[in-house]
């Protein structure tokens, strides 16, 4: 039987390593993809030949490092044109905000931006940046123009840089990169899954101009949906108007109201799995005007009545299209185990993911979050982490459950 590491027998993979601090893991990232089988031709930027030897890469690969545009011995043997499209999956890294500029602007003056421009293969990036480069605003247009071009990205990782300053911009841990190696040549473990994510608030009209609605930003919803993504499945992601845009690569259907989100998520049956992380309004106005309400001059306020929502997580759980897996969120304010627990049962869901969004934790519209997971087998509580990791993380845990026999 292949085990885990010849998963990659037979594919060829063309890695460039860019100009950074982070290409000394990309040594180790070839050693781990010969130990799966894959036959790796490296390309060596200008700038990642100042990080790293040709040497210690074409020792490494066991084959010749490509380095330079016009080498008349490469043109006669295998030029760029052929050179970027004899691989199953080009992957950049580390990719530095220099290479995915010129990557994403369509530009060729290296051998390595000629690659990316020539290539019909798909491309897999490993981001590496100092902190306040990755969050530059043209940073950031470049990733989302890298996105729309198809370009699939692993990492990068918050912590502690080379330079010394805290954030995001560490490249991916080369056992990171290769899962997302293997789940782009593979298909991912949840390749043939479908996954219906719900995300971010509802709006309850109160009038035609005014609604009810609650602080969600949709940050974790679209963070879980793009790890599922990532991992093969094909998420229909149902959205409420989320301040966080809703991810590339997954069917989006855009909502407002809870019973809307409701139809949407029935649509959208038969799923795998269902991981209901919206935020839905329980009540919705049912003298809801027609037309904007007025001041009529009296100083008395409008009376609003209301009617409680439909709980979609109940109705999911308990349909008869279930998913195998029904996964709800719980955002509490104290007792968030006893409370969660309790809703588990309550809404006949398989795990709830819980987490205490009192306005101190900042968790609620903030990039980190606490949860703890609530099985059937008790409750386990995660260490603080950012909405991306904990995404990686359920998504990971997901996968596992949808591919083990029996109830999860
Ligand atoms: O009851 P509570 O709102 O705390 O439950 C939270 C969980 O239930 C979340 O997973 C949320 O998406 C889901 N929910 C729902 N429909 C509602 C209310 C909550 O699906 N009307």
């Amino acid at each position: 039987m292949e085990g885990p590491w010849e998963m990659l027998t037979g594919k060829r993979v063309l890695l460039i390593i860019g100009g950074g601090i982070a290409a000394y893991k990309s040594l180790l990232l070839i050693r781990l993809l010969r130990a799966s089988g894959a036959q790796v031709t490296p390309v060596l930027t200008r700038a990642g030949a100042e990080f790293v030897t040709p040497l210690s890469v074409s020792a490494l690969a066991g084959q010749k490092v490509h380095q330079a545009l016009f080498d008349l011995t490469d043109e006669a043997e295998m030029g760029h044109i052929e050179l970027s499209r004899s691989a199953d999956l080009i992957v950049v890294a580390p990719a530095t905000a220099d290479l995915m500029a010129k990557a994403a602007g369509g530009r060729a003056d290296d051998l390595a931006s000629t690659l990316l421009l020539a290539t019909d293969t798909k491309v897999l990036m490993a981001p590496a940046m100092n902190v306040r480069m990755w969050l530059h605003p043209a940073t950031q247009r470049t990733l989302a123009q890298l996105a729309a071009d198809g370009v699939l990205r692993v990492g990068p990782n918050e912590g502690e840089m080379a330079c010394g300053e805290f954030g995001p911009g560490r490249m991916a841990e080369p056992e990171e990169i290769l899962l997302a190696i293997q789940a782009a040549l593979t298909g991912g473990p949840l390749h043939g899954r479908h996954v219906i994510v719900t995300s971010g608030p509802t709006q309850e009209p109160i009038d035609p101009v005014r609604y009810i609605a609650n602080r969600s930003s949709g940050a974790q919803g679209t963070a879980l949906a793009a790890a599922l993504r990532d991992l093969g499945a094909a998420v229909t992601f149902v959205t409420g108007p989320a301040v966080v845009p809703a991810p590339a690569g997954v069917t989006v259907v855009r909502v407002e109201t809870a019973q809307q989100m409701q139809a949407a998520v029935r649509a959208a049956l038969p799923a795998d799995a269902a991981i209901m992380a919206a935020a839905v309004a329980d009540w919705r106005v049912v003298n809801a005007g027609a037309q904007k309400l007025k001041k009529d001059g009296s100083g008395k306020a409008p009376a609003l009545e209301f009617a409680e929502n439909p709980d979609i997580l109940a109705s999911v759980s308990s349909g008869t299209q279930r998913p195998k897996l029904v996964v709800g969120f719980a955002a509490e304010t104290e007792n968030v185990v006893t409370h969660a627990m309790a809703k588990r049962l309550r809404k006949g869901c398989d795990w709830i993911v819980a987490n205490d969004v009192s306005p101190a934790t900042g968790i609620m519209g903030g990039t980190e979050n606490a949860v703890v997971l609530i099985t059937a087998s008790g409750a386990e509580s995660w260490p603080r982490m950012s909405k991306q990791d904990v995404a990686t993380r359920l998504a990971e845990r997901i996968s596992d459950a949808l591919a083990a026999e029996g109830q999860p």
